[in-house]
């Protein structure tokens, strides 16, 4: 019997054609909005040995229950798994997947270009020009953006994203103040730094540039721009939770002229508070790329004509590279690791070591499990 996949979107031809080359069934909802909840747990429930999910879907219990002794495997086509119900995986013991380091370069360079986006006024600029309302050059006048070169960037996560941010953003000579509650990745700042004394010794840049690791509060204060690059945790899943980890508080920690930058997850940042911070000046501007409602409701405050010129809107677009999305490379694009990884875990292609597969998330669901056909 062929393994049977139920993927809830097309995550890319050339990739679902790997598995039908290996002789798979592959059924594809291939709308553009994803399926309602009850349709893939009708799929799961019809035997399903593998489900292909991104981040809309929500993976809960119920989905895991549809699946007892049939579901052997869930491949999320994200780094980002907190759609997905850990506890209630490893309750049925059903290992998840996802695609970490094929989209950190492609996330953290958005990252830093809708920062100087925000920063720089890029879309009121062009809307200038294709309004015709641009007058004449002028030195300051309709309106004046803030540089970045020189300034001291907050990056709130040092994990794969975080860093690679930080290794694109050392070229615009500024100072980091990375905040990390767990695990401080210190050789890595001591890289970074040791990188920034060799362009100063070699004159490639102005000033000695600095990295330290400091508290949140510490980073809040003292930055110019804030980047978010953490995973979002609910209290009862970290003893440090990300949850409105911006919040009315930590904005007003930052300095009126700041910006803060989210590429990670909505509700890392609590939305009604930084309306409120940007209507009253508490920071200069901020721009998104995810929300804590996807798409973005139609009612949003976010929208308020009146936050335009500072606030920078995206559609959770930071991996939306061809490559990144399409390849069905598994070192390379996220279709393809996605694809091989739920190949692996269904063909059982570990040895016997879930360590040897490394883009399961819950290597603990392989407890007292036995892949048969
Ligand atoms: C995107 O947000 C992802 O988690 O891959």
């Amino acid at each position: 019997m062929p393994y049977r996949i139920f993927a809830t979107c097309d995550v890319g031809k050339d990739a679902l054609d790997v598995l039908r080359q290996r002789g798979y069934e592959v059924e594809v909802y291939d709308r553009l909005e994803p399926p309602p909840k009850s349709l893939i747990i009708e799929k799961v429930r019809s035997g399903v040995d593998g489900l292909i999910t991104t981040l809309r879907d929500s993976i809960d219990a119920e989905v895991f229950e549809a699946g007892r002794g049939t579901l052997k495997v869930v491949a999320q086509d994200a780094v980002g798994f907190d759609n997905i119900d850990r506890a209630a995986a490893n309750r049925y013991q059903i290992p998840f997947t996802h695609t970490p380091d094929v989209l950190t370069d492609a996330t953290a360079e958005f990252a830093l270009l809708i920062l100087g986006c925000v920063a720089r006024k890029l879309y009121p600029s062009e809307r200038l020009v294709r309004e015709n309302r641009w007058g004449a050059w002028h030195p300051y006048l309709p309106f004046l953006g803030d540089e970045v070169t020189g300034k001291v960037i907050a990056v709130i996560g040092t994990g794969r994203i975080g860093r690679a941010f930080i290794k694109k953003a050392v070229g615009f000579d500024v100072d980091f103040l990375c905040y990390q509650p767990q695990h401080r990745d210190e050789e890595f700042a001591g890289k970074i730094q040791d990188a920034m004394n060799l362009r100063f010794r070699l004159g490639l840049s102005a000033a000695r540039c600095t990295i330290r690791y400091v508290a949140l509060e510490e980073a809040l204060r003292h930055a110019d721009f804030v980047s978010l690059h953490v995973p979002l945790l609910y209290e009862h899943e970290s003893p440090t939770p990300t949850f409105h980890l911006m919040n009315a508080q930590t904005l007003r920690l930052m300095k009126p002229t700041a910006y803060l930058i989210n590429t990670s997850r909505g509700p890392v940042v609590d939305e009604s508070a930084l309306v409120e911070a940007l209507k009253q000046g508490v920071i200069a501007g901020a721009a998104l790329d995810v929300f804590e409602r996807e798409p973005l409701p139609p009612d949003s405050p976010l929208r308020d004509p009146a936050l335009e010129d500072r606030l920078r809107l995206f559609s959770h677009f930071a991996s939306a590279g061809r490559i990144t999305r399409l390849s069905a490379d598994p070192n390379k694009g996220m279709a393809g690791r996605c694809v091989q990884g739920l190949i692996d875990v269904l063909e059982g292609r570990y040895g016997g070591n879930p360590a040897n597969v490394p883009w399961v998330v819950n290597k603990e669901a392989f407890q007292a499990r036995v892949v048969e056909r």
